[in-house]
């Protein structure tokens, strides 16, 4: 089977590797891909939908798989469906609960799934009102997609004031921020989830931990994660039948009640809290670090998981998982996440251990050199009998790399037991 892979991140290069891996696939295309991807598979800049359908059609693409949230947002599903085209993901309806945090918490509030308290407002003087009486810290969250940055914790009244005026009147996110949620924030530490759906069952996939902030300790501004590893100590057995009883199965209810057809990815971001666990957001995809640690540790095909999610057949599915521990480790770009520099030769890549990942993110080929291209540039994935041992060997991996300005953070899956 021919394969095409929306997308050119690092989780976009981890699905092209392990599909890669299937006896059933025999090309993949990646649109756009990266340097890593065009090692093992070809590249397309294509990005346009209709354009994409149409290669789609003239490769004989046996299965569309798609990796970012905007894609699923802007419908590439339905349109791909309408054409009669295979496609891994949710419809854009479905994908709705990603990209509408209102949607979100109002399926959580009607179908009772544990979630922090909270207001939605479209109107900013209802918000300033709500904000008068509730306790500090709260968070502020734009109802859209906003590339992970529409989300503030606000200390006191005056943030807060400030971030409503930034978000619903002066239009910071533009439409992504005309609806908001204020909720309570909650104390805790943080697990992905990730669970296949198929319309009628799902199928939880092992637990990971990201590290959304810049700095080591978890400080400076949020990225888009620069670090993860998997299993995660946080989904105990207790833990994950916890999430099961309280969170997938009175979601997979809340859905049939709703007619709401959802096949693809389902990824709760969770809180962990004293007093168990509560739904942070859903996304609608993989997520990206957590899957360029997940994927190193399926031993089964994926085509056949992703298939059985289009086909309703994941009861069936029974996919073998490697008992190591993985950790992906991030180097990113000077500046990232802000504005960064690009163009800048990598070098050491000849010298990663054969049994070490390299997945590219933000990468490309210039004059058969490979370049950085993006805020996150690499993600290095090592496996261990335990987490500090795939820890070193990640980090010894990441000590061969160079790049003028690379950083990373040194405390990836430090100090787990
Ligand atoms: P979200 O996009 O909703 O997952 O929020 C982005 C990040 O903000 C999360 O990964 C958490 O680190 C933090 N966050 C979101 N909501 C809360 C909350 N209610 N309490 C504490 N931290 C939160
Ligand atoms: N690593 C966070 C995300 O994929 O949204």
């Amino acid at each position: 089977m021919r394969l095409l892979v929306i997308g050119g991140g690092g989780r976009e290069h981890a699905l092209v590797w392990k599909l890669r891996q299937s006896s059933r696939v025999e090309e993949i295309y990646c649109a756009p891909g990266n340097a890593g991807t065009a090692q093992i598979g070809t590249n397309t800049p294509l990005t346009d939908h209709a354009a994409l359908a149409a290669f789609a059609r003239e490769k004989k693409i046996g299965l569309t798989v798609v990796g970012p949230d905007n894609a699923l947002a802007a419908g590439i599903v339905d349109l791909f469906q309408s054409a009669g085209l295979r496609i891994f993901g949710p419809s854009r309806n479905a994908a709705r609960f990603e990209w509408s945090k209102i949607f979100a918490k109002d399926f959580m509030k009607r179908h009772g799934l544990p979630t922090a308290a909270f207001g939605r407002f479209t109107d900013s003087a209802e918000a300033h009102r709500f904000c008068q009486k509730m306790r500090y810290p709260l968070v502020l969250k734009a109802d859209g997609l906003a590339l992970g940055k529409g989300v503030v914790i606000a200390e006191n009244g005056d943030a807060a004031a400030k971030s409503i005026y930034r978000m619903m009147d002066r239009g910071q996110f533009g439409e992504a921020g005309r609806g908001i949620v204020i909720e309570e924030f909650l104390p805790g530490r943080e697990c992905s989830l990730q669970a296949l759906l198929d319309g009628e069952h799902y199928l939880l996939l092992p637990g990971a931990q990201d590290y959304k902030q810049i700095f080591d300790g978890n400080l400076g501004p949020n990225t888009g994660g620069m670090g993860s590893f998997s299993p995660s100590p946080l989904l105990t057995a207790e833990m994950e039948a916890r999430v099961h009883r309280e969170i997938l199965e009175p979601f997979m209810a809340g859905i049939r009640a709703e007619g709401i057809t959802y096949q693809g990815v389902l990824y709760p971001g969770l809180m962990m809290t004293a007093g168990g666990p509560r739904v942070l957001e859903f996304n609608s995809r993989f997520g990206d670090p957590e899957t360029q640690s997940i994927l190193p540790r399926l031993k089964s095909d994926l085509l056949d998981l992703l298939e059985a999610s289009i086909d309703g057949t994941l009861d069936q599915c029974e996919p073998v998982w490697d008992d190591r521990a993985a950790v992906c480790v991030v180097l990113a770009s000077a500046g990232y996440p802000g504005p960064c520099e690009t163009g800048k030769e990598i070098l050491g890549l000849d010298k990663i251990p054969s049994d070490v990942l390299v997945f590219h993110a933000g990468t490309a080929l210039r004059e058969n050199k490979v370049v950085t291209s993006g805020g996150r540039v690499l993600g290095i994935t090592a496996l261990g009998a335990n987490v500090e041992e795939a820890r070193k060997r990640a980090y010894e991996a990441v000590s061969h790399i160079r790049f003028e300005g690379a950083q990373c953070r040194r405390d990836i899956a430090a100090g787990v037991e």
